[in-house]
Formats: structure tokens, C-alpha cells, sequence
């Protein structure tokens, strides 16, 4: 059994996870987060509200989670969002080609299907489960279909990332920020991936939840107002020099990543700087995550420079936990020109612009007489030619235009093609995206597996000598997660289930859930057995209400983490603890320790 067996054993048993439709046998790719899972992942999800929506000031929206095929056609989705198949014809199933010739080739995921059927054939690969021989490979289009309405006329998707929801709702949002850039603007939901065959686990989910940001910046300045905050964080690179070169991630300050033009801009530098610092409040490892840059050939096709936040996992090496990429201006153009709606931003110049342009000048005096109530329309149309563009503009000549959809020809005498100076305000240009998206199920794994630890536990004196907890002391299961996302944040046990200890211990959980406190009042059991329970579940602090309690009016209370205790005055419990979860004071402080 290697960590990722006894961190999902512990999660299944103890109520984070467990596999969907167990009762029926399950399917691979779906998880459902039990009682204290999807407690951790709200908490996880609001440290990211906290982060971008609050402080960042990208306000979050919700859309649906199915989408129109136009929409899924102008990302590109429905032409190319698929991954390699190879069939087995002997058992039927499905594999991913490029993970079967993984021994066989430096870069499969880069392979065209003719290669990889050849890499299969000439290397007699075989499947996987019964070694049957497997059929030619195919592109499988990750995307769930479904009908929208009765019958099958409209085709919907389930989408795949929860970005596109938001690249198609920018110009309402556009207005929203008053059309300033730049803005940002977030999801946290559902996306849906119909995986091949999935064998990671939670790893890898066909129904997963992301968390994106979407930031529209001006494309020819992709400085960060408050860039020069970060300059100095320093973080494990590893860029596409590295990799290529063979060397390992280097840890390097983002002011001389920048400066040096690993990576591409200041956007993307703070958006590194932004994950690692929710990675960190959520209890990722610092020493086991890194972050990875794409190679050239590896980058998906909207992006220009791509940075993935990846963790060091015991059973699958370096996983994708983050990605953060430069997706240019390709959403936006690709649904302007799908949808025939203008995406771009008219941004002011700082100072105004002379420019001299060849221009057209129609002769009002001769139109107005010749064309009466469709004159304006002739004269906006000739305005609005290229004249750059007419075939000889020095030498004026019949043109042709299209007036309310009618061809109207202008002879040359009424109109002068000429050298004119303008003065220009700004212009319009379609933003660049610089985007964040987390997948938030592979974080908390990365969370639980970085927090889970077994220990050696030599003469725990959890109840100063009391002798209950004989047999509880040879070792302990701990998840050493940190409190703002622990499920649990307080545990309140009764030394025993007595009157008189039971009222004091109710007395002391009603006051921290006024508090806001999750706290779980538990007294069946040892005390040493409830605080294994609680150690197996990452509550970072139990209370115990002993004989004492009734005497000089304190409690126990005892840190996961280090098992020490302290004794702590009933009175003030509820603030003491409430602010040791959520303001971070020392657990030395908050009581007279025991010794
Ligand atoms: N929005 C990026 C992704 O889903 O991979």
C-alpha cells in the first residue's frame, strides 16, 4: 500500500471521499466528496475567492454549465479537443495511445495518430489487460454531448473548462468594469472531460471542478501595476531551458525571471506569484511543488507562454495542479468572428496622435442634388472606404459602393481622393487573456496527501497519567492540515459521559459555533481513541472537560500537531480557539501548558 492507497483509505473511511455509484459498482473518472470533503473543498474554494475575487477584485460569475454548440465550434473544441484512441479487438477496451507508447517515445503527446499506430505496430504493443492486439488510432473528442430541447436538432456540450463562459459573456462585462482595462473576472464549477480511460483516480475526474480567471489585458503592455510587490518572490522554475537542457527547476526571484525572459511578462509572473501563495495557505507542501513551463511543442494551440503549478506526488511523480497561460487575443477573435460581434476595447492613447492618411472626400454640393434622401448614406460610405486600398487613388475614377445593400457607382467628379492629417484619440484592439485555472479536485489530493503522515508515537501523556489510553500511544495516523481548511476545526470531549462534565462540554461547543467554529462534540470512546479520531481527520485543537474543569473553572486544550497541552480558563475558550483557527495566535499563548 503506497501513500496514495492509505491517503484514499482514510479518505474514504473517514468521510472525504469515495468512489460515485458505489452501490452499483462505480465508474471510473467520478468522486463524490462526503460530509468532510466537501466541507475542505468550500474552505479551499473560498481562500481562492478570497484571493482573486476579494482582493484581486475579480468579481466571479456563474453560467451554465451546458453550452451551445457555436460556442464549443468558434473555441475550437468540437474540431480538436480529443485525445489519441486505440482499441483493443479482442476485450474492447479503450486505451490512450500516447500513454501506451510512453516507453517507446520521448514525446507522445505530440505524436500525430499515423505515428503512434506506427509506434504500436512496429513495437508489437499489446493491450494492457488481456494482450490483445490493439486496432489503428483515432482522435476521440473529449467533449460529454448532449440535445438541448426534445429530439436531437440542437446539440449542447457539457463544457470543458468553465473559460469560455466567460470569454463569451465580454461584452456585457466590458460594460460592467466601464470599459477599462484591465479587468478580471472568475468561475468556480463544474467542468466535464469524457477521459478515455481514466486510472488515476481523483487524479484524473470526468466530471471535476475548476476555478479560472480570466484577465483582460491590454496587449501592448503587459506590465503589472503592483508587479514591483513580487518582484523579489522566489520560486522553484522550470522552465523549457531547463527541461530541453536537462537540468533541474532552479529557484529564482520572478523580478529576474522577468528581466530575463524566462517568462514572458509581468502578467503571468504575478499570476505565479498569486498560486503559489493560495497553494501555500492551503497546506501545499513548498518543498514538493514546483512550476513547469510548457515546451514550445507542448503548448496548447491559444497559448503563448504556459506555466503549470505541479506537485510531487508519492504514486504519480510531478502532477498539474495549476495552469497559468497567456491565451492571447485567440478566444475573443475566434468568437467575434463566429458569433459576427465586435469584442474589442477602444482605449485612449495617452496623448493624441497626428497621422497623415490618404483619404476619400466626397463633394457634398454634388451629392446631396444627385442622391436627395440617400445622400448621408452615400456620403458615410465613401468616408468609410480604405482608400489605400482603391485601386489608383491619385487618379479618381468611377467606384462602385454598397449603399442600404444596393451597388451605387460615384463618378469621379464627386469626390477627391486626397493626403489628409488627422488627429487619432485611440483605437480599438482586442485584449489579450492571461489565465489562471486551478483544478481544484487534484488540489485537494495534493492537500491530503502533503498533510497525511503517519507517526511513531512514543508515551503520548494524553490524559496526564489518567490510564485510558493504554494501547493508543504506539503510533498515529495525523492529516496535518492547516486550520483554515480543516473540516473540523475544534473538536469538545467530555473526559466521560457524566452530567456533570457533558453540561460544561455542550456549553463550550454552543459557544464556538456562535463563533463560527466547526466543532464536533464527541464522547464515545477513549479519550486517547477520540484523539486519534480527530488527529485521522486534521482537527488542529480538542478540548477536553475533566474533573478539573469543575474545580479552578479550565479546560484542556491540545494541538494536533505537537500533542502538547495547555489549560485554558472555560470563560474565554470560545474566543481562545476562535482565534487560534482563524487569526493564527500561538497555541504557547493561549494557556498554561502542561508538563
Ligand atoms: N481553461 C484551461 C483548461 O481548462 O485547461
Amino acid at each position: 500500500m503506497d501513500i496514495y492507497d492509505s491517503v484514499i483509505e482514510l479518505a474514504k473511511r473517514r468521510g472525504f471521499l469515495w468512489n460515485s455509484f458505489e452501490i452499483y459498482g462505480g465508474t471510473a473518472g467520478f468522486y463524490d466528496y462526503g460530509p468532510l470533503g466537501a466541507m475542505l473543498k468550500r474552505r479551499i474554494e473560498n481562500i481562492w475567492r478570497d484571493i482573486y475575487v476579494i482582493n484581486e477584485g475579480y468579481y466571479e460569475i456563474e453560467v451554465p454549465t451546458i453550452g451551445i454548440e457555436d460556442v464549443f465550434v468558434a473555441s475550437g473544441h468540437v474540431g480538436g479537443f480529443s485525445d489519441p484512441l486505440t482499441e483493443c479487438g479482442k476485450c474492447h477496451e479503450s486505451f490512450r495511445a500516447d500513454h501506451l507508447v510512453e516507453d517507446f517515445a520521448s514525446n507522445p503527446d505530440t505524436l500525430t495518430r499515423d505515428e503512434l499506430s506506427i509506434i504500436i505496430k512496429e513495437n508489437n504493443i499489446r493491450c494492457p489487460d488481456c494482450g490483445g492486439e490493439l486496432g489503428g488510432v483515432y482522435e476521440f473528442n473529449l467533449m460529454f454531448s448532449t440535445s438541448i430541447g426534445p429530439g436531437s436538432k440542437r446539440i449542447g456540450y457539457l463544457r470543458p473548462e468553465t473559460a469560455q463562459g466567460m470569454f463569451v459573456d465580454f461584452p456585457r462585462l466590458l460594460r460592467f468594469y466601464r470599459e477599462k482595462l484591465p479587468f478580471g473576472v472568475t468561475q468556480i464549477g463544474k467542468a466535464y472531460r469524457n477521459e478515455i480511460s481514466p486510472r488515476q483516480g481523483i487524479i484524473r475526474l470526468r466530471e471535476f471542478t475548476q476555478a479560472e480567471a480570466e484577465i483582460f489585458v491590454d496587449p501592448r503592455d503587459k506590465s503589472h501595476p503592483r508587479f514591483d510587490s513580487i518582484r523579489d518572490y522566489t520560486l522553484s522554475l522550470y522552465s523549457d531551458h531547463n527541461q530541453s537542457s536537462g537540468q533541474d527547476q532552479v529557484g529564482m526571484s520572478l523580478g529576474n525571471a522577468v528581466d530575463q525572459g524566462i517568462i514572458a511578462h509581468q502578467f503571468l509572473a504575478y499570476a505565479l506569484a498569486m498560486t503559489h501563495q493560495f497553494l501555500m495557505r492551503v497546506g501545499v507542501s513548498p518543498e514538493r511543488l514546483r512550476f513547469r513551463q510548457h515546451m514550445k511543442d507542448e503548448m496548447a494551440h491559444y497559448a503563448i507562454d504556459c506555466w503549470d503549478a505541479e506537485i510531487l506526488s508519492d504514486r504519480f511523480g510531478w502532477v498539474e495542479i495549476v495552469g497559468i497561460a497567456d491565451r492571447t487575443d485567440y478566444d475573443l477573435n475566434a468568437h467575434s468572428r463566429v458569433s459576427k460581434t465586435d469584442l474589442s476595447v477602444y482605449v485612449e492613447y495617452d496623448e493624441p496622435r497626428i497621422v497623415e492618411k490618404v483619404a476619400v472626400k466626397p463633394d457634398m454640393g454634388k451629392i446631396g442634388p444627385a442622391f436627395k434622401g440617400k445622400a448621408k448614406a452615400v456620403m458615410d460610405a465613401l468616408k468609410s472606404l480604405d482608400a489605400v486600398n482603391l485601386s489608383n487613388p491619385s487618379s479618381n475614377k468611377m467606384i462602385s459602393i454598397q449603399v442600404d445593400g444596393e451597388q451605387v457607382d460615384i463618378p469621379p467628379d464627386m469626390y477627391k481622393v486626397q493626403q489628409v492629417t488627422e488627429t487619432i484619440h485611440g483605437e480599438n484592439i482586442v485584449p489579450h487573456v492571461i489565465e489562471p485555472s486551478f483544478g481544484i479536485d487534484r488540489i485537494i489530493y495534493a492537500v491530503l496527501e502533503h498533510a497525511f503522515r503517519e507517526e511513531e508515537v512514543q508515551g503520548e501523556d494524553e490524559m496526564r497519567g489518567k490510564d485510558d489510553v493504554k494501547g493508543e500511544d504506539e503510533g498515529r495516523i495525523v492529516l496535518g492540515l492547516k486550520s483554515e481548511v480543516a473540516p473540523v476545526q475544534a473538536a469538545v470531549l467530555p473526559l466521560l459521559t457524566r452530567k456533570e462534565l457533558i453540561g460544561p462540554a455542550r456549553d463550550i461547543e454552543s459557544a464556538l459555533k456562535k463563533k463560527g467554529v466547526m466543532v464536533a462534540y464527541d464522547d464515545s470512546g477513549t479519550i486517547g481513541r477520540r484523539y486519534r479520531r480527530n488527529d485521522e481527520i486534521g482537527t488542529p485543537y480538542s478540548i477536553t472537560v475533566d474533573y478539573d474543569t469543575l474545580e479552578d473553572g479550565t479546560v484542556t486544550i491540545r494541538d494536533r500537531d505537537s500533542m502538547k497541552q495547555v489549560r485554558s480558563p472555560i470563560d474565554t475558550i470560545a474566543d481562545t480557539v476562535h482565534d487560534l483557527v482563524y487569526n493564527h495566535t500561538r497555541f504557547e499563548d493561549a494557556g498554561t501548558p502542561i508538563e
